[in-house]
């Protein structure tokens, strides 16, 4: 298998391998081997490899995998459910994997449903991924007529297109056929997930690594990154680049290098600023170029890794322009079940709307900052929904104060800069 576990294999055109010509490239020896072992050595083996889930909080695999009760003590129905919802601002990194690698994030899957004892499969795919939705159904039905399923169903959920939908509890709620809802945890769906039933939810990423993880061993994988989180990671690189796009690199890449790889800073070509974990993540600035991309890094750093979105700002953009986009996508997609999420993110969009038009006044500002000191610290909501979207919005108050001062009265000073 090759040092590129997740896209080493796929079509520079994107285009899904048959199963024939998966089968030609090693694919499914993993699964048939993984099957040979007990769940328990599976486990063994991912919690060696130190895969941390690439859905955006970073939580060991193997750890979740562990919550999962015994099914001596659980019998009946358990469930898999690869999540694929994917409408963080700027991501990308599911959409290519589930399009390119149909059979790749099967095989990922039937280990991990090996390995946790589940009986289903349940792949839920944002709505609008079309190509995505049909190419894995097309692949399950090939696998499946092959007997690589054995007893497992596994069957592709489309999502209603909703960012909260992404959220594991309110993805449960609406696989249940009820609104896309998070609840308060616990229970953690390992206890009570979908159906009541012992339920793991990994992202499409993190379940796409777990073959690579049994064929070629724990230490192998370990060895492919930077640093003590093992693999590689799906980087997306966008905004002010030359070259936007994704790249696959070890864990830890630095921004400076992947803003080398997507073609340097576009525009004025001087980097301001960047968010290193898309649009719920705080941005950091040039003195953080160095800093290995990881989840432990960039928590350390004052910001995190998410889903390894890496949205670029050279300096004839504007950050408060930036995050005024983002806060219009969090308070319109906020699930309206808590109270500050609700109020506050409506309320934080139209404040930065203003700063950005020039009509904000001094008690505005006054107010956007008891906002952000409300809503910022964690347990105010049930979901991170809330949290993520003060992440910007709290790190472009402390970072860049005289350009915010700037916008009051006359609006962005950088319109038309860049
Ligand atoms: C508002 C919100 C949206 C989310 N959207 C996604 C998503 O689209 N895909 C995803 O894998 N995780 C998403 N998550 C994280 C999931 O709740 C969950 O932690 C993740 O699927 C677990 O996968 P992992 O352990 O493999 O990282 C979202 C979380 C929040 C709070």
């Amino acid at each position: 298998m090759t040092d590129l576990p997740l896209t080493g294999r796929a079509r520079p055109d994107r285009t899904p391998h048959s199963l024939a010509e998966w089968r030609a490239l090693g694919g499914y020896d993993a699964v048939e081997r993984a099957f040979t072992i007990p769940p328990a050595q599976v486990l063994d083996a991912v919690d060696a490899a130190a895969l941390n889930g690439r859905g955006g909080a970073g939580f060991p695999a193997a750890r979740k995998w562990r919550f999962m009760p015994a099914p001596e003590t659980s019998p009946g129905p358990r469930y898999l459910i690869v999540n694929g919802d994917e409408m963080e601002p700027g991501a990308f990194k599911d959409r290519f994997l589930l399009e390119a690698l149909p059979h790749q994030v099967i095989e990922g899957a039937l280990i991990a449903a090996h390995a946790t004892h589940a009986t289903e499969i349940i792949v839920l795919i944002r709505d609008d991924y079309r190509a995505a939705i049909a190419g894995l159904t097309r692949a399950i039905a090939e696998a499946q007529a092959a007997g690589y399923l054995n007893a497992m169903t596994m069957r592709v959920h489309p999502s209603a297109g909703r960012y909260i939908v992404g959220e594991e509890t309110a993805l449960i709620a609406a696989l249940e056929g009820g609104r896309a809802m998070p609840r308060k945890r616990p229970p953690f769906p390992a206890q009570s997930g979908l159906w009541g039933r012992p339920t793991t939810v990994n992202n499409v990423e993190t379940i796409s690594l777990i073959p690579h993880i049994l064929a070629n061993g724990a230490q192998w994988f370990r060895a492919l990154s930077h640093t003590e989180e093992g693999g590689t990671k799906l980087y997306g690189v966008s905004g002010r680049v030359r070259a936007p796009g994704l790249f696959e690199a070890a864990m830890g890449t630095t921004a400076r290098e992947l803003i080398d790889r997507a073609g340097g800073v576009s525009g004025s070509g001087r980097l301001l600023c960047f968010q290193p974990g898309g649009g719920a993540s705080a941005f950091l600035g040039p003195e953080h170029l160095d800093v290995p991309m990881d989840f432990g890094h960039m928590a350390k750093a004052g910001a995190m890794l998410g889903t390894g979105t890496l949205i670029v700002l050279d300096d004839t953009a504007c950050p408060v322009e930036v995050t005024a986009r983002h806060m219009a996508f969090y308070a319109r997609e906020s699930c309206g079940w808590c109270v500050p999420c609700r109020e506050g993110l409506p309320w934080a969009a139209r404040i930065l709307r203003a700063l950005e038009d020039g009509s904000a006044q001094p008690e505005d500002l006054a107010a956007l900052r008891d906002i952000a000191a409300e809503a910022s610290p964690r347990g105010r909501s049930f979901c991170d929904l809330m949290g993520g979207a003060m992440a910007p919005l709290a790190s472009l108050l402390a970072r860049f104060p005289d350009l915010i001062d700037a916008h009051l009265h006359r609006g962005c000073p950088l319109k038309g800069a860049g």
